[in-house]
């Protein structure tokens, strides 16, 4: 079993919003990893950060990415971040891999002040800069497909995705 596709990209990307709406046209589940890491932990990321620290973040997130990997058959986002661990990376080979792309401006809009997002408690603008210029070869190394999202709506990324993803 394996997930329909992957969808990664930085916080703002609009993973969430746009692997609904796939998961919806292609009649199947939408599941996303921070989640499943709230569910182990049993409390939100904002304070899994606060109590546990980012490090113990990151070692629930791998777990959760190849758990879902390996038994997930539907439309399934990654946490921003999750593509930093090499093993995750790695674990990504061979699945459809849609890296939805965002510049800047867009990003920023979309994720406003950063509500329940720790690491954009502190100059949301700045963080998502430093982190997307960091982590872009990242995304584009585990890729199987770029789209871009800038200047447009969930629905006409969600076609775009869709049209790749046809045999
Ligand atoms: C993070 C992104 C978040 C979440 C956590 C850390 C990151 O997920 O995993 O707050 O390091 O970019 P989203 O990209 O779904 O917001």
């Amino acid at each position: 079993m394996r997930p329909a596709c992957v969808l990664v990209g930085v916080m703002g990307a609009g993973k969430t919003t746009v692997g609904e709406l796939l998961a919806a046209e292609l009649g199947t589940r939408f599941r996303d990893t921070d989640a499943d890491v709230e569910a182990t932990a049993g409390k939100p990321i904002s304070e899994i950060f606060i109590d546990d620290g980012e490090a113990h973040f990151r070692t629930l997130e791998k777990a959760a990415v190849v758990t879902a990997l390996a038994s997930f058959d539907g439309v399934l986002a990654l946490g921003g971040g999750a593509i930093l661990a090499e093993e995750t990376r790695a674990a990504l080979a061979g699945h459809a891999v849609v890296y939805l792309s965002v510049g800047l401006a867009d990003a920023v809009k979309r994720v406003g002040l950063g509500a329940g997002r720790p690491l954009l408690a502190i100059n949301p603008r700045a963080t998502l800069k430093h982190l997307m210029d960091q982590r872009r070869p990242l995304y584009e190394q585990v890729a199987t497909f770029t789209v871009s999202t800038d200047g447009r709506t969930p629905e006409e990324i969600a076609a775009e995705v869709l049209t790749l993803l046809k045999p």
